[in-house]
């Protein structure tokens, strides 16, 4: 009997301690996530913590003469990868390996560029930020979160939210334009969008900021180069959207390629730890850029990748995306104690922390779905419509030239009007040009029964071959109106894709001369990754609209605006140059010495198409301004009021909006900034209020080099369009 009762407890001791193993603290999901980090941190090996810290690629091997097993190169202890799939399949194989053949089972983050949609592809970003609709933005990342999670993607490397000035840099296709309190507005739109409320739930990602900080600034346009950018501007310029999107919670930031006055992105001690981690209180974590820790020989502040990576790691770059420094050099350099055990383990908690908010550790595998189910939803198409009539900005419209009615014969013609593959605009992830409708076959479809739209190609995008131009002018002749579609490359913007010249090759520019020389009405339509000298187009054209890179509803929603079925509402995130020699220029430029003076003596100084210009097939009138309160003592609560009328015969949609202005300060300030912006909709005839609730400290202080915010006591003016009312702050 005591024999029995001792080989029962051995046996029941046996099941307990193997249950024991089985399940160990990290593993269950009732525990707070903390707790299931301190007990696998205490689990984990120096090795396995490393391993956690790299991102390596997967995916993308269709090469049949070298095809490797992915499976069985990629280490099951990776902390990340990014992800190529279309589909779930490859990322649950290695996941496999990840959680079943590994000694702690940690699973891997799946990352990808999902930069303006998944399959479904919405206008570039910079077109986005032309629609002033952020809740509308903020849907469409929703929508690019579900289709990328659904396929096995939990971690997107956007929103891009570098300010940017100059239209020669390629980027700023990517990003939402020249101001910082736009792109501030837009991080939070799509930081919501792609986390949503819980970032475990299967249709949410993990955002990432980036490119943290100053990316943008990239001297005179060119990719992958310095910036210069003093303390000053570093706060009052570039920050703002960064800080905005960690207070909405983004789970991740990315560091830049540039260096900010001489200290890389990558290695910078200041913005990724003083700032993002101990004064906001960032508790995700940092990815390097693609090469960016690497880069840091190249750039010249270290010798040796060895030293790259102590750089990069001690500053507050937690994750090596595709650099090989870390899997190569951080073990070590905890060894020798240049790295301390306690940083290591705060850049391992913070990788590990994102992996169980995303819920990986409790359903680390993607279920199985179909491209239907996951793709193209009906909701998902009407929203990347609508997103993409709104970034339509009509530029000019000449004796109401647009919308087109009652003609009977359109030439369409032009590089751009039988594309499909260059309407999807850089970075496109998984998005299929086959699915697009082109320019010509949407306005055959739109004025079906109504015109006849006949086609001529007229020109290449750019070379020098004029064989296709004769055609184009015959076809022309016989038309009552030319809708000439012209515009850029889809990798004439994007990374890496930095032009001289923000005009189009003169190949373009002659077809669109030749053809104005047969006295038709010209609709220029353009399809660009950024602002475009238009200063020889646009007097030969009657009407210009910039259609951006609209992604998967391709010419539709264009072909809606040229008919009338649309009536155009968006305007410009991001000033339209005179000329190429004109930038940097854009609206929020410093007061300066002499304001009547230094005037560019060949060309005018003004911009072609200004910040926050577009037109509406209907006319707005404003009312007048008035302000709740004239004098105000800090604190105080204003409102600021203007009545808009909609004058026109269709109903239409107008964004206000609402710049302050600080005349005398102890500083120069630029001569407006934007702060506030609202955009309704205007049945004919109404009239509606706008509104902007101003936070004094908010919105009229001035920041200085360290961060710190100031109100001084005196007056502003708050401007909407050219009417400017004063208030003032008293002691
Ligand atoms: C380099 C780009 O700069 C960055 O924006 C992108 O997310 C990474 N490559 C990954 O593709």
């Amino acid at each position: 009997m005591k024999k029995v009762t001792l080989l029962l407890s051995i046996i029941l001791m046996m099941i307990f301690s193997s249950y024991k193993q089985e399940k160990p603290l990290y593993k269950d999901a009732k525990q707070p996530i903390e707790k299931r980090i301190d007990d696998l941190l205490a689990r984990m090996n120096l090795k396995e913590k490393v391993m956690q810290l790299n991102q390596f690629t997967l995916g993308r091997n269709d090469n049949a003469n070298n095809m490797a097993d992915p499976v069985a190169d990629i280490p099951g202890e990776i902390g990340s990868l990014i992800y190529f799939g279309s589909n779930a399949d490859l990322r649950n194989k290695v996941q496999k390996k990840a959680m079943e053949q590994t000694r702690l089972g940690i699973p891997i983050l799946f990352g990808y560029d999902v930069i303006h949609g998944f399959r479904t592809i919405y206008p570039i970003s910079l077109g986005q930020a032309c629609s002033w609709n952020a809740a509308l933005v903020e849907k469409a990342c929703g929508v690019a979160a579900q289709e990328a999670r659904m396929s096995g993607v939990d971690w997107t490397f956007s929103p891009m939210i570098d300010v940017a000035r100059d239209g020669r840099w390629g980027r700023v296709a990517e990003g939402y334009g020249e101001d910082t309190y736009t792109n501030a507005v837009f991080t939070v739109a799509s930081v919501k969008g792609y986390q949503g409320e819980d970032l475990s739930s299967e249709r949410n990602v993990a955002a990432c900021l980036k490119h943290y900080i100053g990316y943008g600034a990239s001297e005179a346009g060119r990719d992958y180069v310095y910036s210069e950018i003093s303390s000053q501007t570093l706060w009052d310029t570039y920050m703002l959207p960064y800080e905005n999107g960690v207070k909405a919670g983004v789970a991740t930031l990315m560091s830049s390629f540039n260096d900010i006055s001489g200290t890389p992105g990558s290695a910078n001690h200041y913005t990724l730890t003083e700032v993002l981690k101990k004064r906001w209180k960032h508790d995700g974590f940092v990815v390097s850029d693609w090469g960016s820790i690497e880069q840091l020989r190249p750039q010249g502040i270290a010798g040796s990748k060895k030293e790259a990576a102590f750089k990069a790691f001690t500053a507050g770059v937690e994750m090596d995306m595709m650099n090989r420094c870390y899997d190569a050099h951080l073990e070590e350099l905890v060894k020798e104690g240049k790295v301390s055990e306690d940083l290591l383990n705060d850049a391992v908690r913070r990788v590990l922390r994102v992996k169980f908010r995303l819920g990986l550790f409790d359903r680390p595998y993607t279920p199985a779905t179909t491209e239907k189910e996951r793709f193209y939803r009906p909701e998902s198409l009407k929203i990347a419509e609508q997103l993409a009539e709104e970034s339509i900005v009509l530029l000019k419209n000449e004796n109401k030239v647009l919308p087109i009615n009652n003609v009977s014969k359109i030439a369409v013609i032009g590089p751009m009007a039988k594309t499909k593959w260059h309407l999807l605009g850089s970075w496109a992830a998984q998005g299929n040009s086959e699915d697009i409708i082109t320019i010509y076959d949407a306005l055959q479809a739109e004025y079906k029964g109504k015109a006849e739209v006949a086609y001529a190609l007229g020109c290449d995008f750019d070379g020098k071959d004029r064989k296709d131009l004769e055609e184009a002018k015959a076809l022309a002749a016989k038309s009552d109106l030319i809708v000439l579609c012209l515009g850029e490359k889809k990798n004439w913007s994007g990374e890496n894709a930095s032009r001289s010249t923000i005009a189009l090759p003169q190949i373009q520019e002659e077809l669109a001369m030749e053809l104005k020389k047969l006295g038709k009405r010209v609709v220029l339509v353009l399809s660009n990754g950024r602002p475009l000298e238009l200063s020889r187009l646009e007097p030969i054209s009657d009407a210009i609209l910039t259609m951006w890179q609209p992604g998967t509803p391709g010419g539709k929603p264009l072909a809606g605006v040229l008919s009338g079925r649309v009536n155009p509402s968006g305007k410009l995130a991001m000033t339209f140059p005179y000329s190429t020699g004109q930038i940097p220029i854009y609206y929020n430029y410093r007061q300066s010495a002499r304001p009547h003076q230094g005037k560019y003596q060949d060309i005018q100084s003004t911009p072609l198409y200004e910040f926050a210009h577009g037109l509406s097939y209907t006319t707005f009138g404003y009312g007048e301004l008035k302000v709740s309160v004239s004098k105000l003592k800090r604190g105080d609560k204003l409102t600021v009021e203007i009545p808009v009328t909609n004058m026109g015969d269709r109903d239409g949609v107008e964004t206000v909006h609402w710049f302050i202005q600080d005349p005398v300060c102890t500083i120069s300030r630029p001569v407006k900034e934007l702060k506030y912006f609202e955009k309704q909709l205007l049945k004919k005839g109404e009239t509606k209020l706008y509104k902007f609730e101003v936070n004094l400290e908010r919105d009229l202080s001035f920041v200085n080099g360290e961060g710190q915010r100031f109100l001084e006591s005196g007056e502003y003016n708050i401007m909407v369009k050219n009417k400017k009312i004063k208030i003032e702050i008293v002691d």
